[in-house]
């Protein structure tokens, strides 16, 4: 059975590197891999609290593009090139603030929301569900079309039912998983590209 090491090398690095957090290396893995976030694009990240993802996007998309980031949780520090909004994405005000402080349509979301865990596992599977369908219609408001989604999801039973969800909206959609996720983690990576217009 895989052992949790809470100061993992991926941990180490974060911290040498000064990244808020390890996910860090999760997205800088995704978007290498995938050629997404080009310099230039406006982002928005989903759950982006202590702030990791963000300071890997705002680096990739340079002082040209735009990041911005929703959590219900404030980010310490916020990478420049990023803006940061406290908030909950179940409130319908804050895609509408999302997009404004965008100033256009996003190129790309990535959402690495993760709900709070109870340790009952039909309600966090529950809670877990909620979050990627609420991700998903937040993404519809604010995404170009032609644009696309990385989202992390849970393996579970709700899997091909929310893959049904993703192909119904984009063109592309494969899983994947990343280098930095943790031994014997469920967590996989939506890649969806190909956003359709509706
Ligand atoms: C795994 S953490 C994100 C880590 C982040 N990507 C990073 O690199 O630092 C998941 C985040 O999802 C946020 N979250 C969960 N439900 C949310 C909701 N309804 N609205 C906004 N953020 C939410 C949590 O507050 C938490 O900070």
């Amino acid at each position: 059975m895989a052992t949790y090491e809470p100061y993992d090398k991926f941990y180490r690095k974060a911290k040498a590197m000064g990244l808020p957090s390890r996910a860090a290396f999760k997205i800088e893995e995704i978007i290498a891999r995938h050629r997404m976030a080009p310099k230039g694009a406006r982002i928005v990240d989903l759950g982006c609290a202590p702030g990791g993802w963000l300071a890997i996007l705002a680096r990739a998309v340079g002082t040209g593009g735009r990041v911005v980031g929703v959590d219900l949780a404030p980010c310490r520090n916020v990478s420049a090139g990023a803006i940061a909004i406290v908030g909950d994405i179940l409130n319908e005000s804050i895609a509408a603030r999302v997009a404004n402080e965008l100033g256009g349509g996003a190129d790309l979301v990535t959402s690495d929301l993760a709900p709070k865990l109870t340790g009952i596992a039909a309600r966090d599977q529950a809670r877990s569900r909620e979050l990627i369908d609420a991700a998903i219609e937040f993404t519809a408001r604010v995404l170009k079309p032609g644009g696309a989604m990385v989202a992390k999801m849970f393996m579970g039973e709700e899997f091909k039912e929310v893959i049904a969800e993703f192909k119904q909206r984009f063109g592309e959609v494969e899983v994947m998983r990343t280098k930095a996720s943790r031994p014997g983690s469920s967590e996989l990576y939506v890649i969806a590209r190909n956003f359709k217009r509706r």
